[in-house]
């Protein structure tokens, strides 16, 4: 084992408190495509205006609905792999384990991480665009389908450009970045604010901030350490009894 991960391992073992920041490159391995991985990313072969933002939606809800179920089905088939597994494996050795997500796939949570925070949505929850009540069923097959309380249009319970964070997951985040005393920051490009401000708040109060990814990013020069590689083979090495 290398000094880095030795000396992560050690640090995880003395904290009270850690949060981890996951981003797509957490489910990569999981067979969810990232968003702007080079090849693979979703944003590499779509636009991201024409899908994930509210004024996309009303142009065009229909092409909206039908790419989001396209990518519901995906995640459906995807498992949580064995990062995912290692950060659950981690509550047994630390206090308190919080996990903030800019993922929609639910992935932590169907591996058994007890305290997650969807900053981002889920894409497996549908709303009402206009009552934005949650709805588990409807009928008829209009694309996108109908609310069955205010027969609005439904939606994915996801964020889109332009749109704020659901208030109590964003202030949850903050607060647990506030008390923590390890971070992992996995998987993400740290280019979409305001998730991208999380770890840059953990340095500001000298809290330990551990970056793992495949590539640098631009918190990297600011990370308190950077192990280099994928979030399902680094994360057990760290995590493991
Ligand atoms: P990105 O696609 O921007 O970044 C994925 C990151 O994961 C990159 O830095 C990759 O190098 C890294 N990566 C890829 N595979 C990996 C692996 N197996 N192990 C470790 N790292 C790996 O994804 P996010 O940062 O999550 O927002 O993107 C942030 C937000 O932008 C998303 O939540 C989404 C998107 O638009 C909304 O939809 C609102």
């Amino acid at each position: 084992m290398d000094q880095s991960t030795s000396e992560l391992r050690a640090r995880l073992r003395a904290a009270r408190h850690v949060v981890v920041l996951s981003g797509a490159g957490m489910s990569a391995e999981s067979g969810v495509p990232t968003f702007r991985d080079a090849q693979t990313g979703l944003w590499a072969r779509f636009r991201p205006e024409d899908l994930a933002t509210p004024e996309a939606y009303e142009r065009q809800p229909d092409l909206v609905w039908n790419w989001y179920a396209w990518r519901r089905e995906l995640v459906g088939r995807a498992e949580p792999h064995a990062g995912h597994v290692a950060l659950v494996e981690l509550e047994r050795v630390v206090a308190r384990v919080t996990i903030v997500t800019q993922n929609v796939d639910g992935l932590h949570q169907r591996a058994g991480s007890t305290h997650v925070l969807e900053l981002h949505g889920n894409i497996l929850r549908t709303v009402c665009s206009e009552c934005r009540r949650k709805v588990e069923r409807w009928t008829g097959d209009s694309v996108p389908p109908r609310c069955p309380h205010c027969q609005g249009p439904l939606r994915p319970d996801v964020v889109w450009f332009g749109e704020s964070l659901p208030q109590g997951a964003w202030l949850s985040a903050q607060q647990a970045v506030a008390e923590a005393d390890v971070m992992l920051v996995v998987g993400t490009s740290g280019l979409v604010e305001p998730a991208a401000s999380l770890p840059r708040l953990a340095r500001r109060y000298d809290i330990f901030a551990a970056e793992i990814n495949l590539a640098p990013t631009p918190f990297t020069p600011s990370a308190s350490l950077f192990l280099s590689g994928a979030a399902g083979d680094i994360l057990p090495s760290l995590c493991d009894p």
